[in-house]
């Protein structure tokens, strides 16, 4: 299994339960589930409330599909996301649909709607890994993409199984200690790269 999280102050359970696991059990995602991490994602923030992700979903028991998006992997990621129980891409619309102007948050709000859908798996049993590694012209043919729909991230959903399952090379990357900065290293007081003191 992933390494656990090892945070410096506590944080809530469904965030120290969150990993991006690479061995799953190729099992069905139940439906209902699923829909519940697609509504989790449906009630994030977004600017002007614009809601500017867009999915492209494949459950595994379409096998046509769920192959289909899993062959827009780089090989790397496809080794081991074709275990998993969902695979789909997260595009974002890149103008607001009120005033036809650029939305700079597009992708901001469509990695907080998946961040909203990475924790609803977590809090049904389920794992997520996002990918970024996936031919995004692939994609855009696939599915027939409009412009102005820019894919961003590919991602599984599915049950984390143990790394035996993995081939070996990808064994030691999964049993890796899980790291992060220090906060000194990115929280600044008012003067950038100093970090905050809170005495
Ligand atoms: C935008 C994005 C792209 C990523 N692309 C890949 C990828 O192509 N392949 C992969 O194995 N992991 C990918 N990851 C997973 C990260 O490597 C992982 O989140 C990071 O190492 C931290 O590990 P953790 O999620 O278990 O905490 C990606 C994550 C994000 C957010």
């Amino acid at each position: 299994m992933t390494q656990p999280t090892r945070p410096d102050y506590p944080i809530a359970d469904l965030m120290l339960k969150r990993t991006s696991p690479r061995a799953f059990s190729p099992e069905p995602m139940a439906p209902a589930a699923l829909r519940q991490c697609l509504e989790a994602l449906r009630w994030a923030p977004s600017c002007f409330n614009a809601q500017p992700w867009r999915l492209l979903v494949a459950p595994r028991q379409d096998e046509a599909a769920f192959a289909a998006l899993t062959g827009c992997l780089v090989e790397g990621n496809r080794i081991w996301a074709a275990q998993a129980s969902v695979i789909g891409v997260a595009l974002a619309v890149s103008h607001f649909e009120h005033n036809g102007k650029p939305n700079a948050w597009a992708q901001h709000d469509v990695g907080l709607g998946l961040a909203q859908l990475n924790l609803q798996a977590v809090a049904l049993g389920y794992a997520t890994h996002l990918m970024g590694g996936f031919d995004k012209n692939a994609v855009r043919a696939l599915a027939n993409v409009p412009e102005g729909a820019e894919p961003l991230v590919a991602f599984v959903i599915g049950k984390e199984a143990d790394p035996s399952v993995l081939p070996e090379s990808l064994r030691d990357k999964e049993c890796a200690p899980r790291t992060r900065k220090a906060q000194a290293d990115w929280v600044f007081s008012t003067h950038y790269g100093t970090p905050l003191n809170l005495g």
